[in-house]
């Protein structure tokens, strides 16, 4: 049986009379990328937050690994990698600097594991320049370096590709189906749809705070040109009723 490395139920957020989630349940499983979709203001920022213990959900439940999460126990986080909103770093030191003062928090991660994400990233040659230099996609670069530097089982990436030029955007989709080969699983909000498509096994789609579709991207497709086709049908359908 597939393993549940993150699992929502009937999870919402509101906030002063906004429904930003709404009675959310969805299941990712081991080694699969998952995307997650919406219009924004759709609830996707509320619902990653809230699975990182950095909001406290109105109600339902958050659990990683089979573990509940929450403000207060965010243990099962040890083995999640996250990127969500701009990374914030030390200006002025270099991008390898920054990562090994955040290395000191794992006793795992030594200089050659800092030199090998620095890679992954394609950030080796602005490695040792000071962070305030980077550009944003560089920045973004460095965030997901962060995110990945610990080798964590679970990445969450909240709209990883903006900011990042066409090239960078191919070279994050090749990064997302290495990670997944080697057993990681990602859970990816975007609103690149093409993107989505193409690295995806699982999409779920969330309009309005509520869940309108999820399944198999092949599924989903069935009827439809492509992801575009399926997600302005499926955002369109509540506002007809
Ligand atoms: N701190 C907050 N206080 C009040 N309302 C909030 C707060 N954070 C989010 N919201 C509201 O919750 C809803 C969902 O916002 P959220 O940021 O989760 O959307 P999103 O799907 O991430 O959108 P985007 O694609 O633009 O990033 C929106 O209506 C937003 O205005
Ligand atoms: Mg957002």
């Amino acid at each position: 049986m597939p393993e549940n490395v993150l699992r929502l139920s009937h999870l919402s957020k509101r906030f002063k009379g906004v429904k930003a989630v709404e009675n959310l349940t969805l299941e990712v499983q081991v080694g699969e990328c998952f995307g997650f979709l919406g219009p924004n203001g759709a609830g996707k920022t509320t619902t990653i937050s809230m699975i990182l213990g950095l909001l406290r959900p109105t109600g339902g439940r958050v659990e990683v690994f089979g573990r509940p999460v929450t403000p207060e126990d965010t243990t099962p986080l040890r083995e999640v990698g996250a990127l969500v909103g701009a990374p914030g770093f030390y200006p002025y030191l270099s991008g390898r600097a920054n990562l090994r003062l955040l290395a000191r928090l794992y006793p795992t991660v030594n200089e050659a594991r800092i030199a090998a994400v620095l890679g992954q990233v394609g950030l080796e040659a602005a490695a040792d320049r000071k962070a305030k230099t980077y550009s944003t996609g560089m920045k973004q670069r460095l965030g997901l370096a962060a995110a990945l530097l610990h080798r964590p089982r679970l990445l969450i990436l909240d709209e990883p590709t903006s900011g990042l030029d066409p090239v960078g955007m191919a070279e994050m989709r090749t990064l997302l189906r290495e990670l997944t080969a080697d057993g990681v699983t990602v859970f990816l909000s975007s609103h690149l749809l093409h993107e989505v498509e193409q690295v995806c096994d699982r999409v779920a789609v969330l309009h309005r705070g509520q869940l309108l579709a999820q399944g198999p991207v092949a599924n989903l497709l069935h009827g439809h040109q492509d992801l575009e086709a399926f997600f302005m049908a499926a955002i369109a359908a509540p506002s007809q009723q």
